[in-house]
């Protein structure tokens, strides 16, 4: 088959839910993929920063194979020996009492929610359905109705309602929002993302994390931080709160907590906020699984070993000061944290973002607009220097192409 035979397919039968690039994958290894013809591609995307490990990491791939061959699913109406392994390993990498383990990242934020409305009721004293969660602009939490409930975007929200309500929307990186919206006592939780990666790898102002985490302190409301994307080494340190030491009250994870090998997300709090939700009030048929938990493990473990916050830190900084160095018109700004990066492009002779990525393709790396006019650069953290500086050769090259 040609690939445009796989696309057309692809078309077909399924949902028109993505407008992907037009190249098929049919093997990855570290940070390349190759096409069904056996071109070689740098991946720039690392499956929206889940495949932070790279592609099929022997050890990740091992802890699932060994894993697949011994137990798969007890659900959670029996005990697995590898879950408090795996819970116990987790909760003391991040430093929390207990962890509820999930699928996606959607399903991690939706339990987030409930748990901070839990405590609301709970431990704060909320009137029964009186509680509120303040979000901010812009945000991307997922892609449920309660979720996108709280999004700001059309493309996410229009002609999905009726939407669940519950929740204040105020403006990403203006502390000022936070505090007028905390001045309502019904305030339970504050969710948001360190970096907002779907918006645009939108970084907020140096201090904004720190300000709100001690608003919400002040006020007795959760701090909650979505780091599925931002999280485990992306942005330079284990969590992008690290840089203005800052412990989340909930704490949100997803994606790289499996490698990209398996859906493994989870959320982490102390028992005060955990042990609100009792058995039978909350739960998921494969959260938790063996074969989760054992690849959670492995993943974590490459992350720690194999030092890849620092290395994301160091590459992401050369990747930054390289892409600065252009001189281009269509490029409008370069941001971002460790290998959490995009180029902010301005539209040139009828060219758009679009036309740089399916340049970037031609001339073998892959990476994805986002919001018409970004694109975003995180490849995986497993990168070195020369495969840094060849690939950033690749994306000088390109831009000079317009
Ligand atoms: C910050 C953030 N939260 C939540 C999600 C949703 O994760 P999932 O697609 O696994 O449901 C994403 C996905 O991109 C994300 O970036």
């Amino acid at each position: 088959m040609r690939p445009e035979d796989y696309i057309t397919r692809e078309g077909k039968y399924g949902a028109h839910n993505y407008h992907p690039l037009p190249v098929v994958l049919q093997k990855g290894e570290g940070v390349f993929v190759w096409d069904v013809e056996g071109k070689r591609y740098f991946d720039f995307l690392s499956g929206y920063s889940a495949l932070s490990q790279g592609h099929c990491h022997p050890k990740i791939i091992k802890a699932l194979t060994d894993q697949a061959q011994q137990l798969t699913l007890v659900s959670r109406a029996f005990h697995a020996d590898v879950l408090g392994e795996y819970m116990e390993f987790a909760c003391k990498f991040f430093g929390y009492d207990k962890l509820l383990p999930m699928n996606t990242g959607a399903e991690a934020v939706e339990t987030a929610l409930k748990l901070a409305r839990r405590w609301g009721y709970r431990v704060k004293g909320i009137a029964p359905e009186h509680a509120k969660i303040v979000v901010c602009s812009e945000n991307f939490h997922g892609r449920t109705i309660t979720i996108i409930s709280m999004s700001t975007d059309p493309d996410s929200y229009a002609d999905f309602g009726p939407y669940t309500p519950g929740f204040i929307k105020v403006q990403y990186n203006n502390v000022g929002g936070l505090e007028e919206a905390l001045n309502d006592p019904d305030v339970v939780g504050f969710l948001l993302e360190p970096i907002q990666g779907e918006a645009g790898v939108v970084v907020p102002d140096e201090g904004y994390l720190r300000k709100c985490y001690d608003l919400c302190r002040q006020h007795n409301v959760l701090f909650i931080a979505d780091e599925i994307q931002t999280g485990i080494g992306r942005t330079g340190k284990l969590l992008a709160c690290d840089y203005e030491n800052i412990h989340p009250d909930i704490l949100i994870l997803g994606k790289a907590l499996s490698g990209g090998v398996t859906p493994v997300s989870a959320v982490f709090a102390n028992d005060e906020i955990m042990l609100t939700i009792a058995p039978g009030e909350h739960g998921s048929t494969y959260g938790g699984n063996p074969l989760a938990a054992r690849v959670a493990i492995a993943a974590l473990e490459v992350v720690r070993d194999e030092h890849l916050s620092e290395n994301a830190f160091e590459m992401g900084a050369l990747f930054r000061s390289e892409m600065e160095k252009i001189d281009n018109p269509m490029i409008r700004q370069v941001r971002g944290k460790g290998l959490l990066n995009a180029v902010v492009t301005e539209p040139r002779g009828g060219k758009v973002a679009w036309d740089i990525c399916l340049a970037l393709k031609e001339n073998g790396l892959i990476a994805k607009p986002t919001h018409d006019h970004i694109i975003r650069f995180t490849p995986p953290l497993v990168i070195d220097r020369d495969q840094m500086m060849e690939a950033v050769g690749i994306i000088k090259d390109t831009f000079a192409q317009f």
